[in-house]
């Protein structure tokens, strides 16, 4: 029978051999995750985070309106709403709420539904077409990416129902 100490004395060996292993096998699988950007160790930034959070979706909305208010395709549906301080600040917040969210923001959407919002206001597929262009350009010149751009678009197509054709009617 071993003395105590040879016994401990190989053990410890043993676990020292099994600790490498494990270490070297974990080691393996978090540089195999990095490999792959889908992978959970490496989760893809928002697009909310990449471009800078709440205050770039503040700037971003703020340079969408001021292109709508400019276009004349469009300004006029929203001549009441600019010459109103408060429901203009009003539109501008439910709009950051909205368009953070799509893009991966914690913010939450309080505004009314798209279709409540638009009902009656007469806006067919060429205003529609016409904001929505007013909103690529605008995305655009504050340097989103064209993929990024093309990832967001179909969340603002999507609305195009409940905004043009269910909006007009009774
Ligand atoms: C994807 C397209 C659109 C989105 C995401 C959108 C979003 C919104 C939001 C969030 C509101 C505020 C709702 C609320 O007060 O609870 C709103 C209101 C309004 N929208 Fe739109 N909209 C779109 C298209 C359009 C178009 C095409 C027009 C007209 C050309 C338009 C004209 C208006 C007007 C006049 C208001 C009322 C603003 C006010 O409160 O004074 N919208 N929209």
């Amino acid at each position: 029978m071993p003395a105590p100490g040879r016994v401990h004395s190989h053990t410890r060996r043993r676990l020292h051999r099994t600790l490498g292993a494990l270490a070297l096998a974990m080691l393996a699988f978090v540089s195999a995750c990095g490999d792959d950007p889908a992978s959970v160790g490496t989760p893809a930034p928002s697009l909310y985070d990449k471009y800078g959070g709440h205050a770039t979706v503040v700037v971003v909305v703020d340079a969408f309106v001021a292109r709508v208010a400019a276009d004349a395709r469009i300004n006029a549906f929203f001549a009441e709403t600019a010459a109103d301080s408060v429901r203009l600040s009003r539109f501008k917040a439910r709009l950051v709420e909205q368009v953070a969210g799509w893009m991966g923001g914690p913010e939450v959407y309080t505004g009314r539904d798209m279709v409540s919002a638009h009902r009656f206001m007469g806006v067919d597929d060429r205003a529609f077409d016409a904001l929505v262009q007013d909103l690529v350009l605008t995305l655009r010149d504050a340097g989103v990416e064209e993929a990024d751009i093309a990832a967001l678009a179909p969340r603002v197509l999507a609305l195009r129902g409940d905004i043009v054709v269910r909006a007009n009617l009774p």
